[in-house]
C-alpha cells in the first residue's frame, strides 16, 4: 500500500526521521533551506499532511490557496503564531501542536538566562576568553544576587510554573500575572496579582511565559518597564514579541533594567544588533526546547497527531477551536 505524502520543511532528531522515512513518502526541500510560500504550496500539491515549524509563516492566502488534499497540518511548537488559525479553520484544516513537553527544558534555559544575566555571565565568558582576565579584585564583575528576591512571572503556564519551581530552589519568592488565580495545589505559596502592573511593581526580576497575541504584543514596553522596580533584570524564553525591543534596549542602556536574558527575539534569527552590541545581555538563539529528548518528544507528539487523523481517529493534541474562530 502506497505511504501517505508528508511534506517535511525541516529536519529532525534521528527518531524522528526514522519514523517519517518509514511511514511516509516525504517530500522535503533538497536545498536544505527554508520553502518559499509558493514552494511549500506547491509541494503541498497532492499530499496529506505538512509538518512545520515556526519559520514557516502559514498566512490567509497561504490557506486560501493550499492543495484540499492535505488534511492535517502539525507544527513542532507549542507557540502558533506564525499559522492564521481563522483562515485554517475557513478550509477545515485541522492544526496540531505539540503542548506539554517543552516545559522542563525551556524552564531550564530560563534559570540559565535568569542567572546568566544576574551574574553577567557574558561579561564573565568575554574576560576568560579573549585573555583580559587580571588577578582577582574584589569588584570585579559584581552582579546580583538571586535568593530573597522576588521574582514575576507573566504567565503560569506550564512553562511558568517549571520557572518557578526551579526558582525556589534558589530562594527566590515567586509572584505571578495570568487570566485568573491557578489553585494552591499547582502555585503553592506564589502570589497572584489580578492586575499586570502590581506584578511589575515588585518584579525585581521578571520572566516572560505568555503566548504571543494581539493583547501580549509589546507587553513588555517602555510603560511596563517604568513600573518595574529600578535595576529589574528580564528574562525571555517565550516570543521576542512580547518585547518592544528600542524601549528595552534604551533602559538596558541607562541602567533602568540592569541585565536580560533573551532566548527569543523580534525578527528572529537576526536580533535588534544593538541586543549583541550591550554587555549586560546574555543571549542565546532560541534553545528552549533544544535537548535531545524534548526536541523528539515533540516530533513524535507532531508525528501521533498527523497519523491519527490521517487514520480517522482522534489527535493527541490539536489546537484548540477556541484559536481557531472564524469570524
Ligand atoms: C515552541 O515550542 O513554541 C518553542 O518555542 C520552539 O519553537
Amino acid at each position: 500500500m502506497a505511504k501517505p505524502t508528508l511534506v517535511v520543511t525541516s529536519r529532525y532528531p534521528k527518531e524522528v526521521e526514522d519514523r517519517i522515512n518509514r511511514d511516509y513518502d516525504a517530500r522535503r526541500n533538497p536545498n536544505e533551506s527554508l520553502f518559499s510560500q509558493r514552494e511549500l504550496l506547491s509541494e503541498a500539491e497532492g499530499a496529506d499532511a505538512l509538518f512545520i515549524t515556526p519559520a514557516d509563516r502559514l498566512n490567509a492566502e497561504f490557506f486560501e490557496r493550499v492543495a484540499p488534499t492535505v488534511r492535517i497540518i502539525a507544527t513542532y511548537s507549542v507557540g502558533f503564531e506564525h499559522i492564521d488559525l481563522e483562515a485554517a479553520a475557513r478550509r477545515k484544516i485541522p492544526v496540531a501542536y505539540t503542548p506539554g513537553v517543552n516545559n522542563e527544558a525551556t524552564a531550564d534555559i530560563a534559570m540559565l538566562l535568569l542567572l546568566g544575566a544576574s551574574r553577567r555571565a557574558y561579561e564573565a565568558q568575554e574576560l576568560v576568553r579573549t585573555g583580559a582576565w587580571r588577578p582577582m579584585s574584589p569588584d570585579m564583575l559584581l552582579g546580583w544576587q538571586v535568593g530573597g528576591k522576588v521574582l514575576g512571572i507573566l504567565g503560569m503556564g506550564r512553562v511558568g510554573q517549571a520557572v518557578a519551581r526551579r526558582a525556589r530552589g534558589f530562594g527566590m519568592k515567586i509572584h505571578y500575572h495570568d487570566n485568573s488565580e491557578l489553585p494552591a495545589e499547582i502555585v503553592g505559596d506564589a502570589v497572584y496579582h489580578k492586575d499586570l502592573s502590581d506584578l511589575l511593581r515588585v518584579s525585581q526580576f521578571l520572566s516572560l511565559h505568555a503566548p504571543e497575541t494581539p493583547q501580549t504584543h509589546h507587553v513588555l514596553n517602555s510603560k511596563a518597564i517604568s513600573l518595574l522596580p529600578p535595576g529589574a533584570i528580564i528574562v525571555n524564553t517565550a516570543r521576542g514579541g512580547l518585547v518592544a525591543d528600542n524601549d528595552l534596549i534604551a533602559a538596558l542602556k541607562s541602567g533602568r533594567v540592569a541585565a536580560a536574558g533573551l532566548d527569543v527575539f523580534e525578527g528572529e534569527p537576526k536580533p535588534n544588533p544593538e541586543y549583541v552590541s550591550l554587555k549586560n545581555t546574555f543571549l542565546t538563539p532560541h534553545i528552549g526546547s533544544a535537548t535531545i529528548e524534548t526536541r523528539t518528544a515533540m516530533g513524535m507528539l507532531a508525528l501521533d497527531n498527523i497519523e491519527a487523523v490521517l487514520n480517522g481517529r482522534p489527535a493527541p493534541t490539536l489546537i484548540p477551536r477556541s484559536n481557531q474562530k472564524i469570524a
